[in-house]
């Protein structure tokens, strides 16, 4: 989502530790770590596997062949290959006890070879992306086929638990540097005059040849040492050393069903999604969450659940940190400006109803906030760098220090509004009011630094605002997803108070204490105001599509996403009189630990079509040629993205080696440099199995974020149904070439246009 801000000429500094380093080993060490990171967590893993079961087998297949095992032995044979006979010399004992344990021994070790066999021999099957590009519709190929067989047996032994799979899903290929290089140059073609082309072509080239191999040899190594060549520097480079506010520039926001309003109290609503987030982190503590699965077998990886829960990013001096604790039992709530510990776990989970109580005494509580408490998450809001001084002077020892560790340290946070949040088709700007409150609210209630914060309006509707550093947007989504599922049981009485009785009584929330001193305080005001500041800059607005949507897209056969991408293409180049980069964030998780991947929408093809749209020359046939071009190379282009074959990532990451090896590169220099003006990412819908055509009242319109540049938009979009598409677009007020309001307007005559070009014509059937 908003990963494209950092994304661009992020100033990271690099110190070397001593003054006569040898940069080759800096790098070096810094791939070292990259596996050691890596290598850590799988034996973590491994731990936890061996507490939950060795996937695919079961345990009892053990015993049985511990059982045939001895069988054998001592029914004389000497199958297999008289292991136990080359085992026994090796234990401490000839007696009836130590040849049972060398049976068991050996049939341990036949049972782990046989495992290890089938998980490789998953791996590798999961390699083989040739399905992902079959065509919809068609029958699929017989290689295909087969391997879907392939797939299905070995892996129908048991049923995954959330990480069993991890051990099968491939590692990120890394492409070649031609490949990426031919693949570069074709995707900024249309962007430049042939001068600059051939310029940038020969850097392209010298890069080639040049620095760009040696830089290469060093992703070789890491591709090979760690599981994941991009992720985690990824995630140090992009977030962590960024160091502008995270409000509206990194987190991203999500929204409740658009009509689904289960019930009117405050209370009643915050407790069903807080129980409901909790049950949430109980399944995937207890690895009990269902791993996704595309087509009910490729296993997308699971390694983002991590850290959804118990973690806050820390703000520091040169980079910030996401800690992760074990161990967290309550839960942070903000409410008129007073910050509140709920204790949720007292011997067992509390019931929903008690929570409820609970979240009814801190709205029943009159008192009011303590100097400086009200505006404090302000500081959340500020340059990274600031906020970890801040943090450093004024929270580190006493009842400061305490009541912080304590938002820090909690499950996650939850934000009690003032206001409510109102969906009324006829009064749309309530609509964008509400995702706006949801991105930034007033600055100040909202702990931007917390993996996320809950919001829940005064009138029972709900919403979340997220840290990008942990996560991307697919995990909260699947999250809302869970808590609407789990409250389309009952959950409500009729007078909107969850169903259920009081077992215990639930401790009272404790209100946070914070001795803040007229420095601090003077800190607090100054933050807010920089964050109102950044808040009266933005503009936001939601725009609803409802003329068509999938359905009527589907009949074009071209893909949706294609579809949409090319009239945003459409919508920008008659808005703004020109082609810009463009981003679209597609995911990598078909690969271990994968996060995401460019799509760069704007392409030969789909400019050729965009010019062609206004030129009232060019018969219709030959636009809708033009246009089924652009959607087949913006296909392409997605699902060789989402395989590994992209050209960001691998760009990126050949920049992060070259900063450590000192090496100036113009060529990379120039490729991290230029700026995406347009920043796109469609929100993922049903990934739960939620079965929104029976429950059409749960569907949401996703979420959004933040412009990614200060003369750019920001956009994400949602597929609704057979006919709806929202569309949630930002902008900064300060420039002046852009206004999401005019973009919103320009696009729907966009998709007018291009609903009209198959409308005048039935080509459509036989093209
Ligand atoms: C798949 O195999 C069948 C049987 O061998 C054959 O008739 C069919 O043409 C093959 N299909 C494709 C798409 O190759
Ligand atoms: C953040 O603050 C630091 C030091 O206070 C400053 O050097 C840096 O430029 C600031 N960064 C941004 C993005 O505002
Ligand atoms: C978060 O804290 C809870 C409660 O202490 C604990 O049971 C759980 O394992 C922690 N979650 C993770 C993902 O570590
Ligand atoms: C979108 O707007 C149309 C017309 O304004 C309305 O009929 C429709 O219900 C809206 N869609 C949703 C899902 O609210």
């Amino acid at each position: 989502m908003a990963e494209a801000h950092q994304a661009i000429a992020f100033p990271f500094i690099i110190t070397h530790d001593g003054w006569d380093v040898n940069v080759d080993q800096e790098v070096l060490k810094l791939v070292w770590r990259s596996g050691v990171r890596s290598w850590k967590r799988r034996f973590a893993r491994f731990m936890n596997n061996v507490h939950n079961g060795v996937y695919p087998a079961r345990l009892w297949t053990l015993w049985v062949f511990m059982s045939v095992v001895v069988a054998i032995h001592y029914s004389g044979y000497k199958a297999p290959y008289d292991l136990v006979s080359i085992i026994m010399p090796l234990l401490p004992g000839t007696n009836l006890k130590w040849q049972l344990i060398g049976n068991a021994i050996v049939a341990m070790l036949i049972w782990l070879t046989v495992i290890y066999s089938v998980r490789y021999t998953l791996k590798l099957l999961f390699m083989y992306k040739g399905w992902m590009y079959e065509t919809r519709g068609r029958p699929l190929s017989n290689k295909t086929k087969i391997w879907m067989i392939l797939v299905r047996i070995l892996s129908s032994w048991n049923k995954p638990k959330l990480y069993s799979l991890q051990g099968s899903i491939p590692k990120l290929p890394l492409p070649s540097l031609k490949d990426t290089l031919i693949r570069y140059l074709a995707s900024v073609r249309p962007l430049m005059n042939d001068e600059n082309y051939k310029q940038l072509e020969k850097l392209a080239k010298d890069f080639e040849v040049g620095i760009g191999t040696k830089l290469q040899r060093y992703l070789i190594l890491k591709s090979w040492w760690s599981t994941n060549y991009v992720s985690d520097w990824w995630e140090e480079y992009v977030y962590l050393r960024g160091r502008s506010s995270l409000m509206i520039n990194s987190n991203f926001y999500g929204m409740d069903a658009i009509v689904k309003h289960p019930t009117k109290n405050q209370a009643a609503r915050a407790a069903s999604v807080i129980s409901a987030c909790l049950r949430f982190r109980r399944l995937v503590d207890r690895q009990e969450l269902k791993p996704l699965l595309i087509q009910n077998c490729i296993p997308l990886c699971s390694s983002q659940y991590d850290r959804t829960f118990n973690t806050t990013r820390i703000p520091g001096i040169e980079t910030d940190e996401i800690v992760h604790w074990k161990d967290s039992s309550h839960i942070a709530v903000y409410h008129r400006g007073r910050y509140f510990k709920v204790i949720i776990k007292t011997g067992r989970m509390l019931n929903p109803r008690e929570i409820q109580e609970q979240i009814q005494q801190i709205l029943d509580d009159p008192s009011e906030p303590q100097p400086g408490e009200e505006k404090l998450a302000a500081f959340t809001t500020c340059n990274r760098t600031e906020w970890a001084k801040m943090r450093k002077c004024f929270f580190n020892k006493g009842t400061n220090k305490i009541s912080l560790d304590i938002i820090e340290k909690a499950a996650f946070f939850v934000s009690l509004d003032d206001v409510p949040y109102i969906y009324d088709p006829k009064l749309p700007h309530k609509y964008d009011q509400y995702a706006k409150n949801l991105l930034h609210g007033k600055g100040y209630d909202r702990w931007f630094d917390k993996s996320f914060t809950l919001c829940i309006g005064n009138n029972g509707k709900m919403g979340v605002n997220c840290e990008h550093s942990w996560g991307d947007a697919p995990i909260t989504t699947q999250i809302w997803e869970f808590i609407i599922t789990e409250e389309l049981e009952n959950r409500f009485t009729k007078d909107g108070n969850i169903v259920g009785k009081i077992e215990i009584t639930p401790p009272a929330p404790i209100r946070l204490q914070w001795d803040l001193k007229s420095e601090a305080i003077e800190q607090i005001e100054n933050a807010a105001e920089n964050a109102k500041t950044l808040i009266d800059d933005l503009d936001l607005t939601i725009f609803n599509h409802s003329s068509y949507g999938k359905g009527f897209i589907k009949t074009c056969k071209v893909s949706p996403d294609a579809f949409i991408q090319m009239a945003l293409q459409l919508t920008y180049y008659r808005d703004a009189g020109d082609f810009c980069l463009t981003y679209e964030a597609c995911m990598t998780r078909l690969y271990r630990d994968g996060r995401t991947e460019t799509v760069r929408p704007c392409t030969i093809e789909s400019t050729a079509w965009v010019k062609a749209m206004d030129n009232k020359q060019i018969p219709t046939e030959e636009k809708i040629k033009l246009l089924r071009a652009a959607c087949d190379r913006h296909q392409k282009n997605y699902l060789d993205a989402m395989c590994g074959k992209g050209v960001d990532r691998h760009l990126f990451c050949l920049y992060v080696v070259s900063k450590y090896l000192e090496v100036e590169s113009p060529f990379l220099q120039r490729v991290l440099s230029e700026p995406w003006k347009l920043s796109t990412s469609q929100s993922p819908l049903g990934q739960t199995g939620l079965d929104f055509k029976k429950y059409p009242e749960c569907m949401g319109s996703g979420g959004g974020f933040g412009p990614v540049v200060d003369d750019g938009y920001g956009i994400s979009y949602i597929i609704v149904g057979e006919d709806d598409i929202f569309f949630h677009i930002s902008h900064k007020k300060r420039c002046k070439k852009t206004d999401c309001h005019r973009f919103a307007k320009k696009l729907e005559e966009a998709l007018m246009d291009m609903k009209n070009l198959f409308s005048t014509n039935d080509h459509n059937i036989h093209l």
